[in-house]
């Protein structure tokens, strides 16, 4: 039996205009009609995620947020909760995403975003990756040391619900050519579910999606499905434009059959 497929579009800040934000939702809307074996969500940024929300909610296009904050006490200006998030529609958080690491979140604040979302009901989308290549860089020890950090202490039973994107820095918002090489996606993600089953146990470790992303595009999209070894991508830049998204879940939902 095929397995099922997820493809999540990360808009950043790529679309900043709430007008631009309503017609690329309302077009997923009308293209993935009928849409079957990937399921797509979208991430907007979140001032339009309340309306994109609303818009998409006969479809089943999912809306998700790029950050909650990892403060469970409601003391903090300018923090938005998981639960605030739910509260508007929202049915996943990206944590822990590269951009917001290397801006201020370590990986205890990941750990405690990955609470937050669980405590909400949220689904957390997980992002790993090492920073660097180089022969010096030991990634996987990075990689494993990201997940535990994330994980070790969250009980086993929360996280029925996890995803995994695996992101190496080194290759998010380029292009194609310069993506990952699917041999090593793969060899990287036999390496990510071992880590999880030490994690969460072998069972429940095969269930959960594994994504991939950085410089995922029309052009690559067909090869790292089919050769990665993953269960579908975290697009950013090729997530804000209708064709190269639609391309990139046309590729999956085939790669898929
Ligand atoms: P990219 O971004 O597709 O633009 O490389 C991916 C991500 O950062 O989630």
């Amino acid at each position: 039996m095929a397995k099922k497929r997820l493809v999540i579009g990360n808009w950043k800040m790529y679309i900043a205009d709430a007008e631009e934000a309503r017609a690329l939702s309302l077009l997923l809307r009308r293209k993935l009609r009928g849409l079957t074996g990937v399921d797509v969500w979208i991430a907007p940024p979140t001032p339009f995620i309340a309306e994109i929300a609303n818009l998409l909610e006969s479809s089943p296009i999912k809306v998700g947020t790029q950050k909650v904050t990892y403060h469970a006490d409601p003391k903090h200006t300018g923090s938005i909760s998981a639960t605030m998030m739910k509260g508007v529609g929202a049915s996943f958080v990206i944590i822990g995403h590269s951009e917001y690491r290397s801006a201020a979140g370590t990986n205890d604040k990941v750990r405690a975003q990955l609470e937050r979302t669980l405590d909400s009901g949220l689904v957390p989308v997980l992002c790993i990756g090492e920073e660097s290549r180089s022969p010096e860089a030991d990634y996987f020890s990075f990689v494993e040391g990201q997940l535990n950090a994330a994980l070790r202490n969250v009980p086993k039973n929360l996280l029925k619900k996890l995803i995994v994107a695996y992101e190496p820095v080194w290759a998010i918002g380029k292009d194609a050519s310069q993506a990952m090489k699917p041999a090593d996606l793969r060899e990287m993600g036999i390496f990510i579910r071992k880590i999880l089953a030490e994690l969460v146990g072998r069972e429940s470790a095969l269930k959960v999606p594994v994504l991939y992303g950085g410089s995922v595009e029309a052009e690559n999209a067909s090869t790292l499905i089919q050769e990665g070894g993953v269960n579908g991508f975290l697009v950013g830049r090729a997530s804000a434009r209708a064709d190269s998204f639609l391309a990139i879940i046309e590729a999956v939902r085939q790669g898929s059959r």
